[in-house]
Parts: structure tokens; sequence; C-alpha cells
């Protein structure tokens, strides 16, 4: 695998087709729940993949009006915040990579920031141990939260000439009018109902109702369609400056939170250059820094590229402890060599140099597990119970392809609402490495490299890929999952390169996951794999009810677009034409 770094700085222009956004108005919102939820299609042009079909729809209507893949990006995320309130955000971050017909790529980093007044120890008691759950609840988990100031540095560098108020439109609608919610998310508010009480007992806020939540109960959100007109009407100012800002730092004194309006004015979001690298005949763009999904997705890949993964066959014990074993020591770099690389040297070229990668797989042994525990202590109580973050994947008629990953951190983040705004902070503090060696919700360990510092970006697994297969654009696909995000994201792309799937079976088939510490292999429920043999070989299985949420656009053969979201989760929906 080689590697190499690419820095795309702004994308041609696309011919600007005249928006007429009424004529797309969307007829589900506010109409009664029948979605007719589509997993998988296949479309001539173009297409949107996203957690629920109100957001690919609002991804569809832009691109129909003649918007770009970035511009139906956009809207599908303003949506997302509107229905999918658990990870789709104004509150949190995310990262964007994208790919245009011409080959040139481009990463988006709006990843929240720790406030000035932040510090390293910030979540320690006197003797020095971490005090739990408070880097992942209420006022002091959040972090300067980045959505508004990426999407609208995404419309403006790489959208196509429509304004960015009508990217907003399906959002407001939905907002205004409300929306029936689904099932799943029916369930969800009533199992958050009493971290939302804690947070939020005061305030009238349409998530607290007395009743239970039910199908097809309609969500009107005031407030969060007020702060999406200021946004409208203002841009990333009607976010980060005006009565907006006003409202956070209100909501940031009730409860003793960090953020100040210096924070919010020294938000920006990054341009950055993506990871490229090569597996076989592929070549896969990712996010770099500070995500370590494209990082440990290159190394992964690269530990097993020698390696006759399509003999040994799917499923195999072979074939999984070979990848167990890449994964390991992709995760052990992980805790050790990232963070953020504007305040940490982070040793990209030594990690993804091939010899680096093959001198780290010299020690694998095919018949036997390599211990994990001779360095740290992980916690194999502390698998993840909820899953969070949200994706979408885009590629539009010109070919541009785009793929975003974005998140709260938890399930509704932080469980906060800013009073009077209307919608959910990240509690993204979390990611942080709050002590050396001490695990965060997802199990990870980090050091020095993503300690705490004011300004800083937490380290994310978020891993929005693109790839292409001899030169073309093949693949864009991302995940939700935390820790599980990357591999994933791996072995849906293994499955299709390397198993010779469809894209639909790449993405139901059962996935495991190995992230160093725990030294566990995560399994997901009735797994087919070969847990004795695996056993023999001296790993622990950890059975877990799911692992990632994949959304993924693939180009066929005949040059159409296979759109598929993932079985597990029932909103995933796929649209286009
Ligand atoms: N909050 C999950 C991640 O960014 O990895």
């Amino acid at each position: 695998m080689t590697y190499t770094n690419l820095h795309f700085q702004y994308l041609a222009g696309i011919i600007f087709t005249a928006l007429i956004l009424t004529q797309f108005g969307c007829q589900k919102a506010a109409s009664g729940v029948d979605y007719a939820t589509q997993q998988q299609a296949v479309f001539d042009s173009a297409a949107v993949v996203t957690a629920h079909p109100l957001a690919s729809e609002a991804g569809k209507e832009i691109l129909r009006a003649g918007g770009n893949a970035v511009d139906a990006a956009v809207a599908a995320q303003f949506a997302l915040a509107v229905v999918c309130p658990r990870a789709g955000n104004l509150g949190g971050g995310g990262f964007m990579v994208i790919r245009t017909a011409a080959g040139e790529s481009a990463a988006l980093d709006y990843r929240e920031k720790a406030p000035a007044a932040a510090t390293a120890d910030m979540y320690l008691d006197s003797l020095g141990n971490v005090i739990d759950g408070i880097s992942r609840d209420g006022h002091l988990s959040v972090g300067v939260p980045g959505t508004v100031a990426g999407m609208a540095t995404a419309h403006r560098h790489y959208g196509s000439g429509i304004s960015f108020g009508d990217l907003l439109q399906p959002a407001l609608r939905y907002a205004r009018q409300g929306f029936r919610i689904t099932a799943a998310e029916a369930e969800r508010l009533n199992t958050y109902k009493e971290d939302f009480l804690k947070y939020n007992a005061e305030k009238n806020t349409p998530f607290l109702k007395k009743a239970e939540w039910k199908t097809g109960d309609l969500l009107v959100q005031k407030d969060l369609a007020a702060t999406l007109e200021r946004i409208e009407k203002s841009g990333a100012a009607g976010f980060y400056q005006g009565k907006t800002a006003d409202l956070i730092l209100a909501e940031m004194q009730s409860g003793n939170g960090l953020i100040t309006q210096a924070d919010l004015d020294n938000y920006a979001a990054k341009q950055r250059k993506p990871l490229i690298g090569d597996y076989k005949n592929y070549r896969i763009i990712s996010m770099p820094p500070p995500s370590s999904g494209g990082v440990a997705l290159m190394q992964i890949l690269e530990a097993v590229e020698d390696y006759p993964l399509a003999d040994y066959g799917f499923n195999s014990a072979e074939a999984t402890h070979l990848i167990v074993e890449a994964e390991r020591r992709a995760y052990a770099d992980r805790a050790e060599f990232l963070g953020d690389s504007d305040f940490y040297p982070v040793p990209l070229d030594t990690l993804l140099d091939p010899e680096y990668v093959r001198g780290r797989m010299s020690d694998f042994s095919a018949t036997r597990a390599t211990p994990s525990d001779s360095i740290l202590a992980g916690n194999k109580n502390l698998l993840p119970e909820s899953f969070e973050t949200t994706h979408t994947s885009v590629i539009d008629a010109a070919g541009n392809a785009v793929s975003v990953t974005t998140t709260l951190n938890l399930n509704y983040g932080s469980k906060v609402i800013v009073n009077g705004a209307g919608f959910f902070l990240n509690d993204e503090m979390d990611d942080f490495s709050a002590k050396p060696g001490v695990p965060n919700y997802f199990g990870l360990v980090g050091a020095e490299a993503n300690k705490i510092e004011p300004g800083k970006r937490m380290l994310s697994s978020m891993t929005p890929t693109i790839i292409e297969k001899d030169g073309e654009l093949f693949m864009t696909l991302g995940s939700p999952g935390g820790s599980t995000i990357i591999t994933s994201v791996f072995q849906v792309f293994i499955n299709v390169a390397e198993f010779d799937m469809t894209l639909p079976e790449a993405i139901a088939a059962k996935r495991f996951h190995h992230q160093w510490l725990p030294n566990v292999v995560m399994t997901e429920t009735d797994t087919p794999l070969d847990t004795v043999a695996l056993k023999q070989l001296g790993h622990e299985i950890a059975p877990n009810k799911r692992l990632g949420l994949v959304k993924a656009i693939m180009v066929t053969e005949d040059g159409k677009l296979s759109t598929v979201g993932d079985p597990r989760n029932p909103d995933d929906d796929v649209s286009g034409f």
C-alpha cells in the first residue's frame, strides 16, 4: 500500500441550475409515518443514503434542483439535525470527505474543540482518579460545536452555487411543520426520558412530554426552527453570534459549562489534506487526524494486503484471526500516537509506511493470538451499549461523491438541550483521554497525543471514506458506531474487494471487531464465525448486539449506483434517480 497526501483547495464550480425549492416540497412531513423506507436500490444517475427517509428526501430534493453532492450532503445534514436528534445535529461536529468527478479530493474537519478553559485534569478528582460520567453527561462534557461552521464552509468552498439558505429549506419545513416519528425514535425518546429530565426539566421542550412517545407522534420543534431561521439569514454567524450564541452561553452558565463567546468566535472548520492510500487496484481516500479512522483503516488494509484473504474464505478462522491481529496493532498505535495534529506531532509518515506496518505484523502468528495486556489494562466490561453518530453518502449525476459522518458522540450527546434554541449539545469531550490508560465510553484508551488541551480537537473514530477502483469512482461509505466505525468500514470494503460480495451482501454480513483493549473479539449476535476455532487460537469472544450501521453507494460495472443502508437500522433509507 502506498500513501500520499493530496491537498485540494476548491472544487471547480458546477453550473448553477435555478432552484425552485417550493416545487419539491416534501409531502412526507406531518402526513403520517408511511415513509416506505427503502434500504437498498439501484439508481441511474444520483443517490443519497442517510439514517432517515426525510433526510434522504432532502438530499434528493437538492440534487433534483441542480445542487451537487456537497449541497445535497449539507441539506441532508441540516435535515438530520431535525429528524434524527440523537446524532444529526447543530450542536456537534463531524468530517466530510469529497471526491470530485475530476478525481480531486478534499477533507473538511468540523470536529468540536475543547473550550479555552478546559484543562488536562478537568475530569479528575483530588486523588487523580477519573470522576465517572462527567465527561459524558451534562454541561461539562460539551465541546465547542463545529457543525454549522462546517456546513457553511462546505457550501462556500465546494457547493454548486445554490444559496446556503436554500439548503436549509427541508430542515426548516420539518422543524416548523413537524414530522411523524418512527418506531425506533419513539423507543429511544422513551428510553432517554430520565436523562432528558436531568438537564432539561424546567425547559419548554418538545422532547419532554408526560405520555409515552408512540410511533407516528408529531414532533414539532419551534425553537429549533427559529435557530435554523437565524442560520438561514446570517449563515454561521446565526449560530456563533447573536441570539443563538447568547442562548448557548446562558445554557452553559446555568450548568457550569465552560464555553464562552470567545470559544464560539474562535471556532473555524478546517480544510485538511485527505489521507490517500492504495490497496491492490483500489485507492482509499479517507479522513486524517483528528480522526483516527483514515490512519487505522489504511494500517489494517496494509497489514492484510499480502495475505490470501480470498483463499482463506469469508468468515474462516484464518481470515478472522489475521484481521483481528491487524486491528489489534492498529488500535494499539491509535492509543499511543493519534490525536489532533495541530497540537501533537502525529507521526503520520511512519504510521502509514508499509515497512512500518509490515514490521508491526512481524510477530503475527497464524496459530496463536498475540496478548494485548502487556502495556495497559483494558476494561472488558466497557463495551458500547448504544449506537450514536450518523453517516451520509451521496453521489451526484456529474459523478461528485461525498462521504460525511457527524456526531453528538453518544445518543442525544450530553442530553443538554439549549434552552430556547431547541438543539442538543454534544458530549464529545469524552473522546479525549481523561487520564492516560483509562478507557472512555468506547473502551478506548489514549495518552499524551489525545490529552485535553484548550482549543484542541478530540480524537475521533469517524471514517468517512471514498474508494476508487482502477482510477474511477467506486464507492463512498461510512458508519456510526464509535470505536467500531473503522472496522465496520474495513469489513464492508473487504467483503466486496476480497470476498466478491454485492454491496447489500457486504453490508448485511455479520461483523466483528477488535480494538487492542479490551482484549476481546466483539461479535454480532448470531455470528457465523467459528468461535470454537478462534477460542483455540487464544481469542476471547464478546457478543454485542450490533456493530456499525454502514451506509454506502457503489458504482456497478454498468455504471449504475447500488445504494444501500444498513438492515440493522430500520430508519436507514436510500433515495435517488
Ligand atoms: N464520538 C465518536 C467518534 O467521534 O469517534
